[in-house]
């Protein structure tokens, strides 16, 4: 991720009236660890359901990789705790298999090349881990239009982005995949908020939304201090995301010397950190349609909490 991109990000998002921030801001090394402890938590169970689907439906999974070459590619693969199941299952049934994870975070991808080698050693899993953004990593690696291409977007990573942003997202990456390629895009769907409120609010979480304030002061030598701010997340019913904030629990100026300005918190004042939104099968069908993909398949856990929906490229 260049450097002003993130600059002009956080400018953004901090000129805004109601104070806004994405949350690929947070990923650095560390903030790629605090997720992955995230992922544990008994009340975090996006991460626990996906990892059951797939247990449930690596054979299915692995059906389609045994007719066609597939290169298995992972957009933001975090610690690829659920594509390693998937992996063993390839492995095991005698696929070769190219597997190519793309995450912003470097430490992300380090571990996780350092892990897989490690856990198949002797196989032929060929790895390339791409520490770069979704459609940079993508762009360098879809000229080779020969071989089919498996696209994972895991965990509710599509969930934090506004459902515009999120369909411009998938046109995008429709464009860039061919006719045979298809997408395995994880859903978090819509369930009792008390669960969703649950799930968002802890220590945890608390800290990883905090780190985000570590990264501008780092990257963009600016001092905010932490213990002044605290967070919560909420359910809204109107967007029916839950939303993370960071409240400032007093009046105080923060300095950005990089971007040469000052930013003003008034006492309570919200700072929205992150936002993931919880779908309907309607709302993935239509996505899926107006973005130029098909459903395959669907894949739920048992609790019928998150769904990995599999696309089909419509050219
Ligand atoms: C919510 S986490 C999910 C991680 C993993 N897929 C999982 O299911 O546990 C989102 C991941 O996407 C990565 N990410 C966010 N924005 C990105 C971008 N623009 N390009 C590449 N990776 C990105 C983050 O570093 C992080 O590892």
């Amino acid at each position: 991720m260049k450097k002003n991109i993130f600059a002009d990000t956080v400018l953004k998002g901090l000129s805004l009236k109601k104070k806004k921030l994405p949350s690929w801001l947070i990923y650095d090394s560390k903030g790629s660890e605090i997720f992955t402890q995230i992922t544990k938590l008994e009340n975090y169970y996006p991460a626990r359901c996906e990892l059951e689907i797939f247990n449930t439906h690596k054979s299915t999974l692995s059906n389609l990789f045994s007719s066609t070459p597939t290169q298995l590619i992972e957009l933001g693969s975090g610690d690829g705790k659920k594509t390693m199941a998937l992996i063993r299952q390839l492995i095991e049934d005698g696929i070769k298999l190219q597997y190519t994870p793309i995450d912003i975070s470097k430490g992300a991808i380090d571990n996780l090349v350092k892990i897989l080698n490690q856990n198949f050693e002797n196989s032929s899993l060929k790895i390339t881990g791409l520490v770069a953004d979704y459609f940079e990593g993508l762009a360098s690696i879809t000229e080779n239009k020969k071989l089919r291409k498996m696209v994972l977007f895991l965990g509710v990573t599509l969930n934090n982005m506004d459902i515009p942003d999120a369909k411009s997202f998938l046109k995008r990456l429709h464009q860039l995949l061919n006719k045979e390629d298809c997408l395995l895009i994880g859903f978090d769907l819509m369930k009792n908020p008390k669960l969703l409120n649950q799930a968002y609010n802890n220590e945890l979480f608390e800290k990883f939304n905090l780190h985000l304030l570590d990264r501008i002061n780092e990257c963009l030598q600016a001092n905010f201090n932490k213990n002044l701010f605290v967070q919560q997340a909420h359910f809204n019913p109107q967007s029916r995301a839950v939303e993370s904030f960071l409240y400032s629990t007093c009046k105080q100026t923060i300095q950005i010397n990089s971007l040469n300005t000052n930013i003003e918190f008034a006492q309570w004042e919200d700072l929205q950190t992150e936002q993931s939104f919880k779908y309907s099968i309607q709302d993935i069908e239509n996505l899926a349609c107006e973005s130029g993909f098909k459903i395959t398949e669907n894949f739920y856990d048992s609790k019928r909490y998150f769904v990995d929906s599999l696309w089909q490229v419509i050219k």
